[in-house]
């Protein structure tokens, strides 16, 4: 695991930026793991810019991202799909067609099951993931596999903590259903990736940036399941570096 504390988001986010872009310059049929959320917005952002600087093409580009809430459509203002469209695939030159998000929309057990195997074996088929971007939840989620998730667990049902229901409730308007479930890739399907990227920004995160990297392997901590991961490049700013030893 290595660890980089860069002076501002901004950096932060260029940083990520190179990463992905040296695997999309450097690999013939590039996988990417994508994430939602705040964190990676400044990397969406940064890509964008540099796609229409004419310095990245995402024409090759497969992207895998790592959950959707179940029970809500694609089309839903709040869906990851959404959230990945709005913020990235309409603005670049990627086929959406390339684009996987998991499909999440029945409320069925069944159909969900077979959904996440689907996507399991969609990853395989594109060759496995060639870079993984993470963020960190405040408590120590990695996708949305929540504390006490197994280390060798695959894409799948999980229901939401409660604290992660309550750090997204500031996305849906008062009185809006919020899924209280989520199809995630597992840690599993993570640490199978070929190298792993997890941004965090903020004072907010510190404690879980310090037992993700500090701790001991907890399936209470989540990202702490990294530390098994030899490709895994940390990438923090000053606040969220701020408790590290
Ligand atoms: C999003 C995801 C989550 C977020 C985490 C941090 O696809 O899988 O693990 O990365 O909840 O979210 P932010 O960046 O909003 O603090």
């Amino acid at each position: 695991m290595q660890v980089i504390i860069l002076p501002s988001t901004h950096d932060v986010a260029l940083y990520a930026a190179d990463r992905v872009v040296d695997v999309i310059n450097t690999k013939t049929n590039p996988v990417l793991g994508l994430a939602t959320g705040s964190t990676p917005i400044a990397l969406y952002e940064e890509l964008v810019a540099r796609y229409q600087a004419k310095q990245v093409s995402f024409r090759q580009v497969i992207s895998f991202n790592l959950d959707e809430y179940i029970g809500i459509t694609d089309s839903h203002e709040q869906s990851y799909r959404t959230f990945m469209n709005q913020h990235l695939f309409d603005h670049i030159d990627i086929a959406k067609s390339n684009t996987h998000v998991p499909l999440a929309e029945s409320k069925d057990a069944i159909v969900l099951k077979k959904s996440a195997q689907d996507y399991e074996a969609s990853i395989q088929q594109a060759g496995g993931i060639d870079l993984q971007i993470l963020g960190i939840g405040l408590n120590g989620h990695i996708g949305f596999n929540e504390p006490t998730s197994s280390f060798a667990s695959r894409t799948r049902i999980k229901t939401l903590s409660e604290s992660t229901v309550a750090a997204n409730k500031r996305f849906f308007k008062a009185g809006e259903y919020q899924p209280q479930l989520a199809l995630t890739m597992g840690i599993g399907s993570i640490l199978d990736s070929r190298a792993v990227l997890l941004m965090a920004t903020g004072k907010a995160k510190a404690e879980a940036v310090k037992a993700m990297i500090e701790g001991p392997l907890s399936a209470m901590c989540p990202a702490s399941a990294l530390q098994l991961h030899e490709a895994t490049t940390i990438v923090l700013d000053e606040d969220a570096a701020s408790l590290l030893a």
